[in-house]
């Protein structure tokens, strides 16, 4: 029976099941199986700037990247990944502007130093979707790696340190 269930593993180990355990492996995500996978981001509080509306717009732009993921697990890439980066560009672009209205709101002394880091992030989005139209490249493990960063440093480096100032602003 035990020999049974290593010839077993053994075709489950081989081909795509294979190929998606290598993937995740390599962006560093859970794996469990068929239809188990973990989500490729999960919103926790280490990401939480302690303003509600804000945490609630970046976990919209979580749930985007998290779609792009499963889209490229499940081979659905090439139908949903241009319409989820336009989504993700566009929900970009008004959490920004909403984040710096309530910067503003807040008289936050960085405001314009950190307009400058939304104008690149967006910039850095765009330049990918347009190399991504112009069929330059693909939605790979890269992209995928670098939109987790994209946004996760901008979170924890530079979204969180206007916190202080809006919540003694009341801004929560
Ligand atoms: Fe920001
Ligand atoms: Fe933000």
């Amino acid at each position: 029976m035990a020999q049974k269930n290593d010839s077993l593993r053994q075709l489950v180990d081989a081909g795509p099941a294979q190929l998606i355990r290598s993937l995740a492996d390599e962006l560093n995500v859970g794996y469990f199986g068929w239809g188990k996978r973990m989500a490729l981001m999960t919103f926790g509080k280490n990401y939480s700037v302690g303003v509600q509306t804000i945490d609630d717009q970046h976990k919209v732009l979580f749930d985007i990247i998290n779609s792009l993921y499963e889209g490229m697990m499940t081979g659905q890439a090439r139908s949903l990944t241009g319409p989820l980066l336009k989504k993700l560009a566009d929900y970009t672009r008004n959490h920004f502007t909403a984040e710096e209205a309530l910067m503003a709101a807040a008289k936050y002394p960085q405001l314009s130093a950190h307009k400058i880091k939304h104008r690149d992030l967006v910039k850095q989005v765009e330049d990918y979707i347009a190399r991504y139209d112009r069929g330059e490249t693909t939605l790979n493990i890269q992209l995928l790696n670098f939109l987790r960063d994209w946004l996760t440093n901008h979170i924890q480096r530079e979204d969180k340190q206007y916190s202080p100032c809006m919540i003694e602003h009341g801004i929560r």
